[in-house]
């Protein structure tokens, strides 16, 4: 029998995200075996009992639930994940919270900023562990580029620049809110690309480069009315299908942050550059087990982009996978988050990022909004000091 601690866990959300968690969850137990805890598939929840039934046997959940408030209800739940769309973050989060449960919560962690305040308050209140699902940092790549700017390598850093683009919403018959595209209608959403996309952005920025202090942005809505799934008529459209946004960081260099679901040819397009006085790095997501790298201080005949395959042993993460030279995926971010959860219930130490270093990102995005509605430079009020 095994001697590890149990993590009894109620996943809520059986969609996109549901899915990747459940795989993170299953896989840690073979790839990082000294883990002293381990989770326990115990209850998954979503609202048809055929759907939910039918997840919980392909993935091996021991119960099922229709009703979320069930599964923070029970004694046997140890912690909750929330995979639901954005407008049911708050309010499971924070019922999770007086309940006592630990909490992992899908990006991003709220609407906007006053109900991510809200639940900020609510795990502080009750003491709980937590952390937010920006599972891009734990590619091993993107741990790398961590390591790089942290050693000092590039140098005073000058520039960052961020994309995330998409193409799938260029059709006006797209339509808005219900299952499958919650993430056009602004109620279920908090807002279009900024939360959904550049929020994933934001969050690596700020963990590579430091806080963002201000923003100017400017923001489109191509289609102005969509078929709304949930009420049948054609209504208004209240995302934001593009948005530029540029910004200063607390460390004096300029960021340059893009992202759309109008680029045609772009799926899931997330790249990101810095430069800074003695070297650059980039990454591009289609690409991820890559970091491209150029060092000024090489010998000038042999000076330029080297690309990095980030795949040995003694890079982030690596050593839990196969031998140098062979390639992981997406799906790895997640069980890498899910295996540092797990570990920093053995440390003590959080779990970035936390509800709290999610809510300095909401901060970014919130001051994006205003500054695209009221066309102005707007302070985020950020105070960032995650390590
Ligand atoms: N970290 C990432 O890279 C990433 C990627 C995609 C989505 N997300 C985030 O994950 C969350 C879910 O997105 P998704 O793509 O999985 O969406 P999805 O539409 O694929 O799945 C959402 C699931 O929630 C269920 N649901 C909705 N309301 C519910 C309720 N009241 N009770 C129980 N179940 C309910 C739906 O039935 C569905 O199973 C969102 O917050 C999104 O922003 C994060």
């Amino acid at each position: 029998m095994s001697q590890k601690k149990e993590v009894r866990i109620g996943l809520i959300g059986t969609g996109f995200m549901g899915r990747t968690h459940s795989n993170g969850y299953k896989r840690i137990g073979d790839f990082f075996p000294d883990l002293a805890y381990r989770p326990v598939l115990k209850a998954v929840c979503a609202r048809s009992k055929d759907k939910v039934q039918a997840f919980a046997e392909q993935w091996g959940y021991e119960s099922t639930e229709t009703d979320w408030k069930a599964v923070i209800n029970r004694k046997d739940i140890d912690a909750v994940d929330i995979c639901t769309p954005n407008d049911t973050h708050a309010e499971i989060a924070i019922a999770a919270a007086a309940a006592g449960k630990m909490i992992l919560c899908e990006k991003p962690l709220s609407r906007n900023l006053a109900e991510g305040q809200k639940m900020v308050d609510a795990i502080k209140k009750a003491g709980v562990r937590n952390t937010v699902w920006y599972n891009y940092r734990r590619l091993p790549a993107v741990s790398l580029a961590k390591q790089l700017v942290d050693s000092g390598k590039l140098g005073k850093i000058y520039h960052y620049r961020a994309n995330f683009l998409q193409d799938w919403t260029i059709s006006a018959d797209v339509p808005q809110g219900g299952t499958g595209t919650w993430r056009m209608d602004v109620e279920a959403a908090g807002s279009g690309v900024t939360g959904d996309l550049l929020a994933h952005c934001i969050d690596t920025a700020m963990w590579l480069n430091g806080g963002i202090k201000d923003v100017s942005a400017v923001t489109e809505t191509f289609v102005k009315q969509r078929m709304h799934q949930l009420t049948g008529k054609v209504e208004p459209v209240g995302i934001d299908d593009a948005c530029i946004f540029h910004c200063h960081f607390d460390n004096g260099s300029l960021g340059l942050f893009e992202s759309t679901r109008y680029a045609r040819g772009h799926k899931a397009l997330y790249t990101f550059e810095i430069n800074g006085a003695n070297a650059s790095i980039r990454w591009d997501l289609h690409d991820l087990n890559r970091l491209e790298y150029f060092d000024h201080r090489d010998e000038s005949i042999v000076r330029g982009w080297r690309s990095i395959h980030v795949t040995d042993g003694d890079q982030p993460y690596m050593n839990k996978w196969w031998v140098p030279g062979l390639g992981i995926g997406y799906e790895h971010s997640f069980i890498h988050q899910a295996a540092d959860f797990m570990k920093s219930l053995e440390t003590g130490e959080p779990c970035h990022p936390t509800f709290e270093d999610a809510l300095e990102t909401q901060k970014v995005c919130e001051a994006v909004i205003d500054s695209a509605r009221s066309r102005s430079w707007k302070d985020t009020g950020v105070a960032w000091q995650e390590k």
